[in-house]
């Protein structure tokens, strides 16, 4: 069984066909792994556009007695289970999350006796929608857009989903305690205007509840800046608390000429505490936030120096960070994987919030960027975020969209690229996602 810091966890969604469950899924899954989990996505829809049998692309598929579709479509689902316990098994391995609607007590029952034999810790996630604009709204969006509709038209597509949905309703059953009450799980209202915890257990499921009960479904956009232009950027020198150099004080001003330009509804204007975010901030009027914990990377006994003096005076420190950057700390200093600890409670604010635009430091808009865009420890350190550039984030159904929008004025650059070794690390990585990545669903 090993120790509850070891322990590997089996997280199973719950629901009606468009209640969000990839979309909660997709949020989990990231989330986990930003914290350095490493989970993986199990998504029945993904498996069953893989099935070259036009059986699979009937409306019923997912729930018609038939005896040759019903024989399909379980071999289909206890195969995406499989394939989730035999990856689970393997030694990174932290989270499974089983995408499919598991809809009756006696499917959740199975799963739960399977993976809880394994030594598993199973953590149902339900989502209900009581809100009928909920469930439109991600018909729509979503549902509409897979494969399956692609030659139809928008009403015909419609029809035929409702037909799916209407299919499950009439086998469906709510987890209920009187009769489910030996499980955890989590069951969300209409997203999370309601939640209801049993047996919450852990550290990694109290996680995801607290990222759960944060997060909305309202279209907003979060703006990140670095700073602009510091008189140590200029002189090449790391950390530190100076100020703007002349071309960091015109950013400022652009910045917010731009932003008066584009006029986010109610924008909230977060920076750090450190003076360089807090000057380039200084022109707008909006409700602002200093965060202590979206300060720079503490450099520790190298704070202060150029890359030249670090290499000079501490080659092994040096040539260990250029190693594994994610993981390196600095002497008497932080790494990476110490800033995304630190940049949690912001993220959880982050995730609450409406349009924000946040001024922060190129090593802590890598950690976020990371979180919003999916990207690996190895590859994270490396990520371009140029000065006097504004990127621009809009949440979609499964991820996030990312736009750069430089504000053409000039400022040195601070990208560092990686060393050999740690580039061919970042490919192999990038390998993996790309096999990891999610796809649109259907039912
Ligand atoms: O120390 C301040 C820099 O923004 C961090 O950049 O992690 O690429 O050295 P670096």
């Amino acid at each position: 069984m090993g120790k509850e810091s070891e322990r590997k966890h089996a997280v199973i969604m719950v629901g009606l066909p468009a209640r969000g469950k990839t979309y909660i899924a997709s949020k989990v899954c990231r989330y986990l792994k930003w914290k350095g989990f490493p989970s993986k996505i199990f998504n029945t829809g993904r498996y069953r556009q893989d099935l070259d049998t036009e059986l699979a692309r009937k409306h019923d598929f997912f729930t018609s007695t038939v005896p040759d579709v019903a024989n399909i479509r379980k071999k289909m689902i206890d195969q995406v289970l499989e394939d989730m316990v035999e990856w689970l098994k393997t030694e990174q391995a932290r989270v499974g999350i089983y995408d499919a609607t598991s809809i009756t007590r006696e499917r959740r029952k199975t799963v739960y006796e399977l993976l809880s034999k394994e030594g598993f810790r199973v953590f149902f996630i339900e989502s209900v929608c009581e809100d009928e604009s909920i469930i439109q709204a991600n018909i729509e969006q979503v549902k509409l857009t897979l494969p399956d509709y692609a030659h139809m038209d928008k009403q015909t597509a419609a029809e035929d989903f409702k037909k799916r949905l209407a299919a499950y309703e009439d086998v469906y059953e709510e987890i209920d305690l009187d009769h489910e009450g030996e499980y955890s799980f989590l069951r969300m209202i209409d997203v999370n205007r309601q939640i209801v915890c049993n047996k919450v257990n852990g550290y990694m499921q109290t996680g995801i509840v607290y990222l759960l009960m944060n997060v909305h479904i309202v279209p907003r956009t979060i703006y990140f800046s670095r700073h602009g232009e510091s008189q140590f950027n200029v002189a090449g020198r790391i950390g530190g608390n100076s100020g703007l150099s002349p071309r960091g004080l015109q950013y400022a001003k652009a910045l917010k000429t731009y932003m008066g330009e584009i006029k986010p509804e109610n924008l909230e204007v977060w920076t750090s505490t450190m003076l360089r975010t807090i000057m380039t901030a200084e022109h707008f009027t909006e409700c602002k936030r200093e965060w202590r914990c979206l300060e720079e990377i503490d450099a520790g006994t190298c704070d202060g120096l150029t890359y030249e003096e670090i290499q000079e005076k501490f080659p092994d420190e040096f040539a260990n960070r250029d190693e594994d950057k994610f993981n390196y700390r600095y002497p008497r200093g932080e790494s990476y994987k110490d800033i995304i600890t630190r940049l949690e409670p912001v993220l959880m604010e982050l995730e609450r919030a409406h349009n924000v635009l946040l001024v922060s430091h190129q090593a802590v808009l890598r950690c976020l960027l990371s979180y919003y865009l999916d990207i690996p420890p190895e590859e994270l350190p490396y990520v371009k975020v140029p000065l006097h550039t504004l990127l621009k984030l809009t949440p979609t159904a499964y991820g996030c969209n990312v736009e750069q929008i430089p504000l053409k004025i000039d400022a040195v650059v601070t990208h560092r690229p990686p060393s050999q070794k740690a580039a061919e690390k970042a490919e192999t990585a990038m390998k993996v996602r790309d096999e990891d990545a999610i796809e649109p669903t259907n039912i």
